[in-house]
């Protein structure tokens, strides 16, 4: 990647108190083998993530403005951020940007097209590498402009990380050869979006153990 100007996906959809200090930093940390490799390759690195549930374009308090310090601590550089959302002055910082250098973009469901999986907004992200990496695991069941369409505009020039080869090629060996018996915890609090990994996973298991916020759901459907 040298030379290169690289967005890469990530995912830094942290939880945070209501100081909005972070209060798990996984997923920042597991990112950092990616970005550590497209630094050390010399490429200039603008990631991009998605913060929260906002409904209505900027809000402060879904800004990526929170993760920034931290960010700049688990990559020991400094890190340009801009609250401007896509536009003149975002295109130039990209521009502009120089090899070892990283811009964080602001929270890309800031614009209603993200979530759609708007092919504009996609291809405008798009417009400000030269290639794109995948490594927002958590993240990839989406159809969203910033990870799944963006890729269609690199037809020859898209790759994933390092998370997400270490996420899906442990989830072949659990799904094709499991040690048994096999178990699965399975935590989080929005159902909705894990009753089809529950669904198909339910075959394949000896044990289903449902713990976080999910399980109110099944306690009440339970009686
Ligand atoms: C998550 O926290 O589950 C991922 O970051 C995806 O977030 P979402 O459920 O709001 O799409």
């Amino acid at each position: 990647f040298n030379g290169r100007k690289v967005l890469l996906r990530v995912d830094f959809n942290v939880p945070v108190d209501e100081q909005h200090h972070i209060t798990d930093d996984t997923r920042m940390r597991e990112a950092m083998p990616t970005i550590n490799k497209l630094m050390s390759d010399g490429a200039a690195v603008i990631l991009m993530s998605h913060f929260g549930r906002p409904k209505n374009g900027f809000d402060p308090q879904f800004s990526l403005q929170m993760v920034v310090s931290h960010l700049e601590e688990l990559v020991g550089r400094p890190v340009k951020f801009t609250q401007e959302l896509l536009g003149p002055t975002v295109s130039k910082m990209a521009a502009e940007l120089r090899p070892g250098e990283i811009l964080l973009l602001e929270n890309t469901r800031f614009y209603a097209g993200e979530t759609k999986g708007d092919p504009q907004l996609a291809e405008e992200f798009a417009k400000l590498g030269d290639c794109f990496v995948n490594d927002a695991f958590g993240a990839a069941h989406r159809e969203h402009a910033s990870n799944a369409v963006i890729a269609r505009f690199f037809p020859n020039d898209k790759y994933y990380g390092f998370l997400m080869e270490h996420e899906v090629s442990n989830l072949k060996r659990l799904m094709e050869q499991p040690q048994r018996p096999f178990t699965a915890i399975i935590g989080g609090s929005k159902v909705s979006s894990k009753i089809d990994i529950l669904q198909n996973l339910v075959d394949k298991v000896d044990n289903m153990i449902i713990i976080g916020g999910m399980r109110y759901t099944f306690t009440k459907a339970l009686g």
